[in-house]
């Protein structure tokens, strides 16, 4: 099978990783890619928002299957217009990926499938959102409705906040993502993150994660990205993941394909869990950003037979081959990430890490340059490693972040205190 998967990020390597080690991989191509995709597959360079420049270069290239990494080209209908053209995708239409693409489409779905979720606000003006405030009072959630490279969601813990965070949103702070605001209830609990595979009808859930979306150590400062993550999440414990897809996922799947949008690729669904009850807190309609990390070096090779079957329609007959393993991803991002930072800086020491079905470390932000590896973004590098247990998994990746010479980055030494107690 010739396969392309679009992307850039960790998230692309860790895909990338996975499917070159299943047999069923004849030829890889990643699109852009980075300096870490480009020791394993070959990189292309095109527009991977633009449909038609995609099937183009599917079908020039022979493509037999495409994997879609980011949200970006799946919210520009980038698999309808592959599918168009005849090519087997991974990843979910344009209608079926305003999960992600809007706040409100999903609590107006989460309405209809009765799937627990916060209580919620949707306003189109910044009066009646303001009363709204007013009358349920704070803590409260304010988010943009659009896509706001995960910036769009204020946590106020004041009415004030939350009025100063509608004003913002109606004033233009996040573009035309901002036009429409949900305010929502502010749930307690502790977060973590499911992934399902759907193929429009069938559900498969192929593993759970928690990452920290804080930039500093005990989970204090500005948001990012994401930080560093984890699988397994022993929040969501067999019981809580059940109920999680008995209540949540299968519900708001069926409402998608009763409303002739159904759903196909991987679902991230963010989840609060207190007292053993999750509810829904976003969708996101592709794998997590470091989270996918952390998946795929536990899943190995057989993700690509399961994203394969996801992608014909075969998930009833698909199983997932679990190892009773833990794996951990620690970021290392360029110093003032996640404000302005510097891109250029050489990293040193990489060579010398080990590579292996145990040990990665996937690039986020790279550029090859004269036979030197460059900080070319603001999450840098993935350092992930595989354990039977989280702790060992957590040694083996402390040890090999200790090993990458690069002053001008920096990194959490803390991924996993929750879990490790
Ligand atoms: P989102 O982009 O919707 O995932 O929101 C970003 C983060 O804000 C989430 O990961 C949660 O930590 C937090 N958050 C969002 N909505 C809520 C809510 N209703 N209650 C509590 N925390 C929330
Ligand atoms: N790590 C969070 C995300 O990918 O949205």
């Amino acid at each position: 099978m010739n396969i392309l998967i679009l992307g850039s990020g960790g998230r692309e390597h860790a895909l990338a990783w996975a499917v070159m080690q299943n047999p069923k991989c004849d030829k890889l191509i990643v699109a852009p890619g980075n300096a870490g995709i480009a020791q394993i597959a070959d990189c292309a360079s095109f527009d991977i928002e633009d449909g038609g420049a995609v099937a183009g270069f599917a079908e020039e290239n022979a493509i037999d299957f495409v994997i879609i990494g980011p949200e970006a080209p799946l919210a520009a209908g980038v698999a309808d217009r592959l599918r168009e053209a005849g090519l087997l995708v991974f990843g979910p239409s344009e209608a079926a990926a305003k999960l992600e693409a809007s706040k409100s489409f999903t609590k107006e779905v989460c309405d209809a499938a009765k799937a627990p979720t916060a209580a919620y606000g949707h306003f189109t003006k910044a009066e009646a959102a303001k009363a709204h405030v007013r009358e349920h009072g704070a803590p409260t959630v304010v988010k943009a409705d659009g896509l706001a490279a995960g910036k769009g969601v204020i946590i106020a813990m004041t009415e004030e906040e939350a009025i100063a965070a509608i004003d913002d949103m109606f004033g233009g702070a996040f573009g035309g993502a901002g036009a429409e605001v949900v305010i929502e209830e502010f749930m307690e609990g502790e977060e973590a993150s499911l992934f399902v595979l759907v193929d429009g009808e069938d559900v498969l859930a192929i593993g759970s994660a928690q990452d920290h979306k804080r930039v500093g150590e005990g989970d204090t400062g500005p948001n990012t990205g994401g930080m560093g993550a984890y699988s397994p999440a022993p929040v969501l414990s067999a019981e809580v993941e059940a109920r999680a897809m008995e209540e949540i996922v299968k519900p708001t799947m069926r409402v998608m394909a009763e409303r002739g949008m159904p759903y196909q690729g991987v679902l991230y669904a963010g989840l609060m869990v207190k007292d053993g009850q999750p509810r829904l807190v976003e969708y996101n309609v592709r794998f997590g950003d470091p989270e996918c990390q952390v998946l795929m070096m536990r899943l190995g090779a057989q993700a690509l037979d399961l994203m394969h079957a996801a992608a014909e329609g075969r998930l009833g007959e698909a199983q997932v081959n679990w190892g009773d393993d833990h794996a951990i991803t620690v970021v290392m991002a360029a110093e003032g990430y996640p404000g302005s930072y510097q891109k250029g800086s050489e990293i040193k020491g990489l060579k010398a890490l080990p590579e292996d079905s145990s040990n990665m470390v996937f690039h986020a932000g790279t550029k090859a340059e004269n036979g030197k590896v460059l900080a070319a973004g603001g999450r840098v590098l993935n350092v992930t490693a595989r354990g039977e247990t989280l702790q060992e998994a957590r040694d083996r990746v402390y040890a090999m972040v200790d090993g990458v010479d690069w002053p001008q980055g920096f990194f959490r030494r803390d991924i996993g205190w929750r879990a490790l107690g």
